[in-house]
């Protein structure tokens, strides 16, 4: 990414730009390619200082097409989600999908997606899928498609990307959002923007084991709802079945079972199919808890990777084992934070409550997902939303208005205060808001998250440190979740209460 360049433009108050996008996943750059491409001056923001600190670069298994039967796609997407996808939203993906990765991944950055030897698409497929529709470059999708995307709008003469660069709050002003305050100057550097999109990611970083990078603090979300735009299905946090069971953690992805990997408990017996008729391509959220009863009952669940030709196939996994010391073909797995399904509530060209402010992928809650999310639909989302928002948010006149003013007049707190208080929150979110729900549990993380916010908010009020902005906004975003897990007493995808009144699909 370079560092400087001239697609803003600066006032005396701070600079002035057609779309701001903030954030670099699939998203991010999906929006500022449409709204450059509509004819806007886009500037791009990033914390990021390199590929792999969004969660787009780690995203293994692949991106679904519907392959010319989008009804297939929707019902197996409705499917997964226990019926509580949005049919409308669901719509919308199906019908833009084939075309937004044709256009967009396969011939504006030539993504080498993985070829049988006929020189067709080798499409895989991953749990709760009916067909082979997913493109993948073996299991290291994201990152084939996110350092090429990078470097496309990083090298666009309408694109400014400015990296190691975090927004800190929302300018708003009569429920109308004109751009954001960054960090660049120590009380706070104003951008006005026409539109404002959103595009954070997710919210690993709550949990003490997550798939995602350590950004992943839920900034979007928190912001967002911090100046009143709506948020919904905050429960719905998704945890993979299968990452590694050691300490850091990493994915094993669905399409090692797609392909014919299978999961085994402490006693080397198959149970899958005691828990789902689809066995160990069963929906998301039933595996995960499968898997965790299962690692209760019989001390440990492997997934046997001896059906594949795992080395050959996989080599970006294979070469995670290795640097993990995992010889044989049996990887001890257990379930993690993967993604949430809620977020920043948009409708179909991903707009917010708030006027001029837009959001997409996973900070987004565009209704797709419901309750559990299907594999390899997240990039998928966010290339679709991303470039449905970019197109809508171009055309807005920026208005400078009077920004928030941030004051940094305290000492610096010392390092560790940050991470320390997150390790609270982690621990809070593991306790009470993981796989498994208890409504007592819920009440007390709540309370816990309450204290917490209060004294993370005494000292946001004068420091405008990166690390205790992200540590607010993943107070916020915890504080959201417990609140929304309190709300729903049903057993529903990915939200698992504990003697719930609906009791769970499996
Ligand atoms: C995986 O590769 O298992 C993850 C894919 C996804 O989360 O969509």
């Amino acid at each position: 990414m370079t560092e400087t360049d001239t697609s803003t433009a600066t006032t005396t108050d701070g600079e002035v730009t057609d779309v701001l996008v903030v954030g670099s996943g699939i998203a991010g750059c999906a929006a500022a390619l449409s709204a450059a491409r509509e004819g806007a001056e886009v500037l791009l923001l990033t914390k990021a200082t390199k590929p792999d600190d969004a969660s787009t670069d780690w995203a293994q298994g692949g991106i679904s097409t519907t392959r010319g039967d989008p009804d297939s796609l929707k019902s197996d997407i409705i499917d997964a989600s226990d019926g509580t996808a949005d049919p409308d939203a669901v719509d919308t993906l199906v019908a833009n999908a084939d075309d937004a990765v044709e256009d967009v991944l396969v011939d504006t950055l030539e993504v080498a997606f993985d070829e049988s030897e006929d020189g067709e698409f080798d499409y895989t497929r991953e749990a709760a899928h009916s067909e082979y529709r997913i493109l993948h470059v073996d299991a290291a999708t994201g990152s084939h498609i996110l350092r090429p995307f990078l470097n496309y709008v990083d090298a666009h003469e309408h694109i400014e990307v400015r990296q190691d660069t975090a927004a800190l709050e929302l300018i708003t002003a009569e429920g109308r959002v004109h751009g954001v305050v960054s960090d660049e100057q120590s009380e706070g550097h104003p951008i006005y923007a026409g539109a404002t999109v959103l595009a954070t990611g997710g919210i690993g970083a709550l949990y003490g084991r997550s798939t995602n990078p350590d950004g992943a603090t839920g900034d979007g979300i928190a912001m967002a709802a911090l100046a009143g735009a709506e948020v919904e299905d905050m429960e719905y946090v998704q945890f993979h079945p299968t990452a590694y069971a050691g300490d850091d953690p990493f994915l094993l992805s669905e399409a090692l079972r797609g392909e014919g990997a299978v999961l085994r408990n402490g006693d080397g017996e198959r149970f899958m199919e005691d828990y789902h008729p689809q066995g160990d391509l069963a929906p998301r959220d039933v595996v995960a808890r499968a898997v965790e009863t299962e690692r209760e009952e019989t001390g440990e669940v492997v997934l046997d990777v001896s059906p594949l030709e795992f080395e050959a196939e996989y080599p970006a996994i294979a070469e995670k084992c290795r640097d993990r010391g995992i010889e044989a073909d049996e990887i001890p797995v257990a379930p993690c934070e993967h993604f949430l399904c809620g977020g920043i509530a948009v409708d179909d060209r991903g707009r917010t409550s708030l006027d001029r402010l837009y959001a997409a992928g996973e900070c987004a809650r565009t209704g797709v997902h419901g309750a559990n999310r299907l594999a390899s639909t997240s990039l998928l989302e966010g290339l679709v939303w991303g470039l449905r928002a970019g197109e809508d948010a171009v055309g807005f006149d920026p208005e400078p208005v009077e920004a928030p003013e941030l004051r940094n007049r305290d000492p610096d707190l010392p390092d560790r205060f940050a991470a320390e208080k997150f390790t609270r929150l982690q621990q809070t979110m593991d306790e009470y808001l993981g796989l498994e729900r208890d409504p007592e549990e819920i009440a007390r993380a709540g309370s816990v998250l309450r204290r917490l916010k209060g004294e993370v908010d005494a000292y946001v009020r004068t420091r405008t440190t990166r690390s205790l902005y992200e540590l607010r906004n993943a107070s916020v975003v915890a504080l959201l979740i417990a609140r929304a897990a309190s709300e729903n007493t049903e057993s529903i995808g990915c939200h698992y209460v504990v003697d719930a009144e609906r009791p769970p699909r499996a």
